[in-house]
């Protein structure tokens, strides 16, 4: 089947070749991105595409995960392309010692393009030493999960209508949640974004994004308060991070520190989004509520990777 809407693609270039962090993007970039995954929308609502055809995408998940890895897959499958898997530590020779970057090697002569979901923060910036094709980091430990803050920012405007003046309120595990670290820079593109970070103390943003906000000039606060953030336009919630704790009765303590409940959205005009899975952070008399934006925030994963496989494979 012909790719749908570009019968005369238009290239978009993206400003890097690898993506590792939300910092990399541009506004351009992230622009670029929203309106191809736009487009991507009506080609998976059509069929799907043979755009990818005779690409492999290796797909290496270190650390667990269902919905990324299988939202990058469908992404490749929706565009025609395939996908060859490594799953889980234990199976993999890096648990007979082999180096990240050597694993990384030998997966550029197998496929055309790179995901990897690995336990520790900085392994994406150790694949990509060796990456000789486009390479995706799909969550490093407490660092970065840069596609899923891209599929949210999708989600957003979507949503919302816009980028720009947005008020968006993040609240849970901001320390080791990496999706709001991956969000927060990208919203950092956008004009008058304001945020409320809502955590225990223990929990709250860390200095590498609060920096990098005061030096852009935006407006944050933090509290340890729900009630303070029910007043934005984005309402992000997340899970406290179980696997991050080495101390598991200081997750005991803190795991029902916010459960979001109906009578907390409904009537307000404020869009409840949350990367999944969720523990018990949001009631599920939520999800029959319109505000409840998170199983639409999931579909938007596959369009968003079906444009960023397309754009890094310059294809889109
Ligand atoms: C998130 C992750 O892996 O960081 N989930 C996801 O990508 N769908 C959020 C989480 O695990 O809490």
């Amino acid at each position: 089947m012909p790719f749908l809407h570009y019968n005369k693609p238009q290239k978009m270039p993206l400003s890097f070749q690898h993506l590792t962090s939300t910092k990399q993007l541009t506004r351009e970039d992230m622009d670029g991105i929203l309106k191809v995954a736009l487009e991507m929308e009506k080609v998976r609502d059509n069929g799907g595409s043979d755009l990818l055809k005779g690409k492999v995408l290796a797909s290496l998940f270190y650390e667990p995960s269902t919905r990324t890895r299988m939202s990058f897959e469908s992404a490749m499958h929706r565009l025609g392309g395939s996908v060859i898997t490594a799953e889980g530590i234990q199976f993999s020779s890096l648990y007979k010692g082999e180096t990240i970057q050597d694993t990384i090697s030998m997966a550029s002569q197998y496929a055309d393009i790179i995901v990897m979901r690995h336990p520790e923060q900085g392994s994406a910036d150790l694949a990509v030493e060796t990456a000789s094709v486009p390479f995706i980091n799909a969550g490093d430990g407490p660092g970065q999960h840069p596609t899923q803050g891209i599929l949210d920012m999708v989600t957003i405007y979507k949503e919302r209508g816009t980028l720009d003046g947005i008020n968006v309120t993040m609240v849970g595990d901001l320390l080791y949640g990496r999706t709001v670290h991956s969000l927060s820079f990208l919203l950092g593109l956008y004009n008058d974004i304001t945020f409320t970070f809502v955590a225990p103390d223990a929990l709250q943003m860390p200095e590498k994004v609060t920096s990098y906000l005061d030096e852009k000039g935006m407006k944050y606060s933090t509290t340890s308060n729900l009630e303070d953030g029910l007043d934005s336009d984005v309402l992000y919630m997340t899970r406290i991070q179980k696997e991050r704790f080495a101390d598991s009765s200081q997750y005991e303590k803190l795991k029902d520190s916010y459960i979001l409940q109906g009578s907390h959205v409904k009537d307000k005009d404020i869009t409840v989004m949350h990367p999944l899975p969720r523990v018990n952070e949001i009631s599920t008399d939520v999800d029959a509520l319109p505000n409840a934006a998170y199983f639409r925030q999931a579909s938007n994963g596959v369009i968003a990777r079906m444009a960023l496989l397309a754009m890094l494979l310059k294809q889109a």
